[in-house]
């Protein structure tokens, strides 16, 4: 059996347990790695610098224990260090996460888009670039949620508080009638049923959990790295708070419909 190496994946929490389940329903056969920096979350309200640091720390950590790929499954690692990461290992096939923007646009002409993100996401130059890029294609609202992570990081997908925090969240864009959101950090699709319910289902809600699934998938095929394995592959979590109430967190998470 060739290529049984996990595949390495990394969020600056549980967040990326969104990505790892579109990563498990792409490719079944594979072995995972996550890693879940919880004790250093959130990352959207750090320094840039404190960002990068911590990313390449816990990449280095996925290496060390065999990852043949990465998975950067948080906006904000991304659109901080993905560059940096490409520079440090040329060879290594690595697919970081971007706002689904492009999908949001192509569903609609003109829409408006609302992106739910961190506010370090929404503020780097990385986002500031694609919402350009489609900046005369449809009206683009960056919306920054300081302290929406940190519900999901405690397992709440569900409380009347919650709901009160995104219900004054979106009150401040809802009234300008929006088409989409896009949700710009690997933590909300896990609110998303929330979200909606607070919206309405005629908003659409897009995430890049699949399309990100999707691209390292052909990076790997294109490596001519991903297993020949029939069988099931194993999901192992790793997190930098190390308790059994974690543990628990993180399976619920890659179970759960939301
Ligand atoms: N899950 C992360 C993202 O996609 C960020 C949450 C945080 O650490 O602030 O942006």
């Amino acid at each position: 059996m060739n290529n049984r190496e996990p595949i390495g994946v990394f969020d600056s929490g549980v967040g990326g347990i969104s990505v790892l389940r579109e990563l498990v329903k792409v490719m079944p056969c594979e072995n995972y790695i996550y890693m879940g920096d919880s004790r250093h979350a959130p990352y959207g309200t750090k320094s840039l610098e404190e960002v990068r640091t911590l990313t390449i720390g816990n990449v280095e950590k996925l290496l060390e224990r065999g990852a043949k790929s990465i998975v950067v499954a948080c906006n904000t690692a991304t659109s901080a260090a993905v560059a940096i990461l490409r520079e440090k290992y040329p060879e290594l096939p690595l697919v970081g996460i971007e706002p689904a923007i492009k999908p949001a646009v192509l569903a609609k002409q003109q829409s408006r888009i609302v992106v739910m993100a961190t506010p370090m996401t929404v503020r780097l130059e990385k986002f500031q670039k694609l919402m350009a890029q489609y900046e005369d294609q449809a009206e683009i609202i960056p919306l920054p949620c300081p302290g929406l992570m940190e519900f999901i990081e405690q397992g709440d997908l569900c409380s009347e508080e919650l709901r009160r925090y995104l219900t004054e969240l979106l009150w401040t864009v809802h009234d300008r009638q929006i088409d989409s959101i896009v949700l710009g950090c690997t933590h909300y699709p896990f609110v998303r049923p929330m979200i909606t319910e607070i919206v309405g289902t005629e908003v659409a809600i897009f995430d890049g959990g699949n399309g990100t699934a999707r691209e390292m998938k052909r990076r790997l095929a294109l490596a001519q790295k991903l297993t020949d394995a029939a069988d099931k592959g194993k999901v192992c979590f790793y997190n930098s708070r190390d308790t059994e109430e974690e543990r628990k967190l993180c399976e619920f998470l890659l179970h759960s419909g939301a």
